[in-house]
């Protein structure tokens, strides 16, 4: 999302005439898009604002802005302590960047139920892929989580102008998009929710892939399932945050969910679609977290297998509810824990990346692979990223045959019939520049 929204703003700033720089020095405008998910982040963030001081005060001419959550969840605060920041804007404000680079300089952090920028298309993302945000801001409330503070309400962009911008992306090219919402099952336009925006999208020509998060488990559509089999231009693959393997802890979480309702979605998604791939976030050290619930986050870890997994320590954060829990896991026993959920996830997403060793998969080249000039990465359909060993045209889609795997990642070389060449009515797959 902060990836999209930096996109946003350039091009809000290349409509009003800028370009971009090439470099930190030699730019009249910097500005730092920030994240509050956690204090690290928020750390980093800080540390980097203080790195431009030094840069402001021998150029003084140059103007220097912090937007997203960070600003959002500090409020003029951040100004305060930092005077040499000319402007600071909320997620909600980022249309204000025009004016903000020139002369209003201030802090612009409040809510609208109208941010929803849709007169702008940013998506530009990494050519062959994009990123497509198609509802802002959540309602949820999880306790540990910052995000309804700092993005506020949900709203939903149109049917309409989505495939606007989906369509404008088919015409120059790209293949895959990838529909972005804190909380996507929630989608909502005058009744339409994901199940019919994801059949509408799959409608558009000549993208070939559909991705879509986040998901959210008490708010899944079953009906979803359903559509990611039926539609061959859907992922066959579920981002679905765990959080915690713990009933407990979950209803500390307020994630509305239990450890057997989660279990439930797996089970039938399993059902449904075949090989379909799994990832998830999971927070470790939650206040009052005990040896039991850990190891009950680890056992479901084992039981549900996941393909990949994002793991966190818990991090407090000011204005959510659990920032109110009384704390008693000390912080060598968080760091211990997400250790130990570190190793049995990385051993479980070793051994499934192994088992591609052999296989034949459809691969959508992504790009160039920078370890090796001559190779090509790709993305399969179950959204797992591959080397081929052959310069190929990006957004292409070829068959590569699994030769080893490196790491986690399955390394193959491209069978002689190529799929994307094809249907884009070219004769080889292969880049003869
Ligand atoms: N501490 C640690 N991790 C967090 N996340 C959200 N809030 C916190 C927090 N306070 C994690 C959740 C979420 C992901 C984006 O970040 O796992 O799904
Ligand atoms: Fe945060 Fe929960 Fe909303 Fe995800 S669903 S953004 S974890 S409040």
């Amino acid at each position: 999302m902060n990836i999209y929204d930096s996109n946003l703003m350039a091009s809000f700033l290349e409509e009003d005439g800028y370009i971009e720089a090439q470099s930190i020095e030699e730019a009249d405008v910097i500005i730092v898009n920030t994240c509050a998910v956690r204090e690290h982040a928020v750390n980093r963030v800080l540390s980097r604002i203080d790195s431009l001081k030094g840069l402001k005060k021998k150029y003084p001419h140059i103007r220097i802005g912090v937007t997203g959550c960070v600003p959002q969840h500090l409020k003029g605060t951040l100004l305060e302590k930092k005077p040499f920041i000319d402007f600071v804007l909320g997620p909600d404000n980022l249309k204000r960047i025009t004016s903000s680079v020139k002369d209003k300089a201030g802090v612009f952090v409040e809510f609208t139920d109208t941010a929803l920028y849709s007169e702008v298309s940013p998506a530009r993302g990494k050519f062959p892929e994009a990123f497509v945000s198609v509802m802002r801001g959540c309602n949820n409330f999880c306790s540990y989580c910052v995000v309804p503070y700092t993005r506020g309400k949900e709203k939903s962009r149109s049917i309409e102008n989505i495939v606007h911008e989906v369509s404008k992306l088919s015409k120059r090219g790209y293949k895959r998009v990838i529909l972005l919402g804190q909380n996507v099952n929630n989608y909502n336009d005058r009744g339409n929710g994901l199940p019919y925006l994801l059949s509408i999208i799959a409608k558009i020509k000549s993208i070939e892939r559909i991705g879509f998060l986040t998901s959210h488990p008490a708010y899944f559509p079953l009906v979803v399932i359903d559509v990611m089999k039926d539609e061959p231009k859907i992922e066959k693959s579920l981002h679905l945050p765990l959080q915690s393997g713990s009933s407990r802890i979950l209803k500390l979480m307020k994630r509305n969910y239990t450890k057997d309702e989660y279990i439930k979605i797996v089970d039938k998604i399993r059902d449904t679609i075949e090989d379909v791939t799994l990832s998830t976030d999971i927070v470790v050290g939650f206040p009052d977290e005990k040896e039991k619930d850990f190891t009950d986050t680890i056992n479901m870890v084992k039981r549900i297998g996941f393909d990949s997994a994002y793991m966190f320590k818990y991090s407090p954060r000011k204005s959510t509810l659990a920032n109110t829990f009384v704390d008693t896991v000390k912080e060598e026993t968080k760091k211990k824990r997400l250790n130990e959920l570190i190793r049995v996830q990385s051993e479980i997403t070793r051994n499934k990346s192994e088992s591609y060793k052999g296989k034949v998969l459809d691969v959508l080249i992504t790009g160039e692979n920078e370890k090796n000039l001559l190779e090509s990465n790709g993305i399969t359909l179950y959204n797992k990223r591959v080397v081929v060993k052959e310069k190929l045209r990006k957004g292409a889609i070829v068959k590569v045959r699994v030769e080893e795997v490196k790491g986690w990642t399955p390394i193959g070389v491209p069978l002689k019939e190529a799929i994307g060449s094809k249907q884009s009515g070219e004769s080889s797959h292969r880049l003869l520049s």
